[in-house]
Order: C-alpha cells, then structure tokens, then sequence
C-alpha cells in the first residue's frame, strides 16, 4: 500500500523539530533555552500539518477508472479521504435502479487506493444536517466534487451548502468515460448482438469499444451519436502506478486475465492473490485476444482502460500491459515469478481443455494454484443485469446522455490533472 498514514508522518516532523529546537539552542549560545524556540518551533509546524480530511461522495455504480481518478485527485487536496457511497434506495429514487448493489459497490470504493474511510448510505444529496454531521462527527474540512454541474431535481445546485460555507473544492473532471457512456456500449453490443449474431460487426465494434470518437448511427430506433472521449496518456499511467518494483526476496504473485468492466468479484480474488506473497503482479491480455477468446464484442474496455482500473486497486502493485496469453519459462524468470494463480469463477474457463493450455508451464513447475473466487460475479454477469433492465436503462441513459451531451458542448479548459 501507498499511503502512509498521515499521523505517523506527522509523528516524523515533531521529532524533527523537538531536535532541531535543541541543536540550535544549544549551538548558538551553549545554554540549554532550546526547549522554548523547540516548544514554539514544534507548535507552528503542528498547526501546518494539521492533517485535511476531504470529502467526496457519489453512486460509484459500475466503478471505471474515472471514478478511479476523482478520488485520486480528491485525495491530493487533502491527507486523508473520506468517500460517502450512495444507498440503493437513494439511487433508485433519484435515477433509476443501480446496476451493482451497494455492498458491490463499498467492495470497490474501499479497494481504491485512494481512499482512507468509506461512509456507506450517504444522502444523494448533502443536506444541511449531513453537512454538519460531515464537519462535527467526521471532521471533514473540505468537500470535493467535479468541474460538471450537480443539479438537483429542483433545480438547485448540490454543493450549494458547502460552497457557501467555504468549504468547497472543485476537481477537473475525468475525460473520456462516464457510467452512461458504459452502459451505451453494453447496450450497443446487446442490441447488435441480437440484431444479427452472424453479421461480421468486427470492425464497427473495436472502433466503437476501443473509443475512436467514431459516429455509429443506429438503424433500429432512430439515430443515435455516441462518442468516447478517451485520451490516454502517459501521465494518467503514471500516476495510477505505484511506481516501485519489488524489494529484496519479495515473493511475486503472478494472476492474468482481462479484467473488463473491473467489477467486486476482480476486486476479491486480487485481495486473495495479494494475500499469498508480497508483490502481486497482474497481467492483462490485449484486446485482440480477448476478442479472438470471448467474442468480438469483447472487451467492452480497451487495453488502457482496463489498465487504470486495475491499477487504481490496492491489492495490484504492477500491472503487464498486454500480457502473454501463455505463462512461459522465460516470463517466470524476467519476473521472478513465485506463484502463478487463477480463480475458480472465470469467465470461458476452459483452458485445461485447450489443446494449449496456458499455464501449462507452471503447473509443470509446480507453482500454479487455482484460488477459490470469493464472489460469483462475471463480466457476463454485469452485462446480464444491464440487459435485464435493458429498457430502463435505455430510457435513464437517453437522459443522462442527453445532459451530458449539453456538458461537452459547454465545455472549457478547466486547470489541473
Ligand atoms: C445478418 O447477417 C447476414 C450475414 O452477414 C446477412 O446476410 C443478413 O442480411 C443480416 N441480416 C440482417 C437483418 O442484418
Ligand atoms: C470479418 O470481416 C473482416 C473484413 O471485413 C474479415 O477480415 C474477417 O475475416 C471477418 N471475420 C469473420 C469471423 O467472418
Ligand atoms: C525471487 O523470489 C524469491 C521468492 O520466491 C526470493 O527469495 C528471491 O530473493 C527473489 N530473487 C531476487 C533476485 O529478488
């Protein structure tokens, strides 16, 4: 993990100071007066370190590395962050059934490393009341949303309490991704899917999936314009990695796999992977093999989305950006591979009936666990419950869609990362 707790680093600037407060006191006159200047010296540096609680809140329904990003980037304006995750019974009378529910959804909120403190069952909207229950009981001193307008359904802004309490802070808004834009892919591969299973979709697809910024028109009901504004960049790399490699005799877990739509049940079998050595080395597979593996509306994330959200969870420390298919010798070697593990709820998990099977070799080296997966969820299981309500979503996804359309075209050069 990393992130040190803010307490022991200020335990740190104390010592330093109580130190510096006797060296130079006795340096400059021999006499021992350095416990005043030390007292006063130590006083002003607590007041400077006085540890900042920040506050965000949010549905995180089907949690993206946009989410991901927002909490990174709340948590830089603080010490310590504090996320409110939005109740099921909040969400479904503001917007409409969430797709993951909320112990999914605190399974991935508290993954995120970002993240100090989650506080489930948090209002949609801040209250008055909650807001004081966040600066009295939680100690928070400032809350956290994005550059996009939060309108309440009468029309009033949702951080309007806070704001004028001074104790608002604003974060740029992650390119590129949103729920919606999520779930439209998941729609759009569905409907396709149905439309016409035997159609050769390939290409329309991987620009669609791969977000290309490519038009689709939808000959079925009426026109529709969906556009992903994804630009990956080094930086945002970067900062999501933990940017250290293994100490000395670590032992290296080593899991594949696609990872797409990072869900609760990715989030559980890392946990226990991280829990078997002291390095947790996740592979991803490229998009073409997913596709060529699970189908070609497969992945629903790119390479590099998929990348973030792994990433951005606590268990990982390194990720392979387009990993092998196959875990050979010479991977084991370059890595220093202790253990090669897979769970046990994976999605076309037929890979000892392959002729080729993967993990051939290090079943050989006698390295290779099969982990019990905690949760029973898929990528296929997510996509399932969207399809389910496939009609609600539609008609809450035209909507949002719709107001996030008027947010793009709105749009200005907002500062920071
Ligand atoms: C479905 O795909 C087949 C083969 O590509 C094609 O001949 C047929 O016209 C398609 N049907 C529809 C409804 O698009
Ligand atoms: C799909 O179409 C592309 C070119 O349009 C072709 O190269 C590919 O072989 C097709 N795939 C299948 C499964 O028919
Ligand atoms: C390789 O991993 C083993 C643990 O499996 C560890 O004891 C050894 O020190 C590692 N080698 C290096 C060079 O870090």
């Amino acid at each position: 993990m990393n992130n040190v707790p803010a307490r022991q680093l200020i335990g740190g600037a104390v010592a330093v100071a109580v130190a510096l407060g006797f060296y130079l006191g006795v340096a400059k006159n021999g006499v021992p007066f350095g416990l005043g200047l030390g007292l006063s010296l130590l006083g002003r540096i607590r007041r400077k370190k006085k540890i900042v609680r920040v506050y965000m809140d949010g549905c995180f329904d089907m949690m993206h590395y946009g989410h991901c990003n927002a909490l990174r980037q709340a948590r830089a304006l603080g010490d310590q962050l504090v996320v409110g995750v939005v109740s099921d019974a909040e969400i479904i009378a503001n917007k409409g059934p969430p797709v993951t529910p909320l112990h999914e959804r605190m399974i991935m909120v508290r993954a995120v490393k970002w993240v100090d403190e989650v506080i489930c069952d948090a209002p949609y909207a801040i209250t008055e009341d909650f807001m004081k229950k966040l600066f009295n009981e939680y100690n928070i001193d400032y809350i956290i949303h994005g550059d996009d307008p939060c309108v309440l359904p009468d029309g009033t802004d949702a951080y309007e309490l806070a704001k004028k309490a001074g104790r608002y802070k604003q974060i740029k808004r992650t390119e590129g991704v949103s729920s919606t834009d999520i779930v439209g892919r998941m729609l759009l591969c569905v409907r396709e899917r149905s439309v016409n299973d035997t159609n050769n979709h390939s290409s329309l697809q991987r620009q669609f999936s791969h977000g290309h910024g490519q038009k689709l028109e939808d000959g079925g009901s009426g026109s529709i314009t969906r556009i992903s504004h994804f630009l990956p960049t080094s930086r945002r790399i970067v900062q999501f990695s933990n940017g250290k490699g293994p100490g000395p005799d670590s032992r290296i877990v080593y899991i594949d796999g696609a990872f797409d739509l990072f869900h609760a049940g990715h989030v559980e079998i890392l946990r226990v992977a991280r829990g078997l050595g002291d390095f947790l080395l996740v592979g991803l597979h490229n998009d073409q093999t997913i596709s060529a593996k699970r189908g070609v509306h497969r992945p629903i994330m790119n390479l590099h989305e998929r990348s973030l959200s792994v990433l951005a969870c606590r268990y990982v420390d390194e990720v392979i950006i387009g990993a092998p298919w196959e875990v050979s010798r010479d991977m084991i070697t370059t890595f220093n591979i202790s253990l090669v593990v897979h769970g046990t709820v994976a999605e076309g998990d037929d890979f000892r009936k392959e002729e080729g099977n993967p993990y051939a070799v290090p079943i050989g080296m006698g390295i290779f666990k099969v982990l019990e997966s905690p949760l029973d969820i898929t990528t296929t299981t997510i996509i399932r419950r969207i399809v389910a309500n496939h009609e609600a979503y539609e008609k809450r996804n035209e909507k949002k869609s719709a107001s996030e359309r008027k947010y793009y075209e709105a749009k200005t050069f907002v500062s920071g990362d």
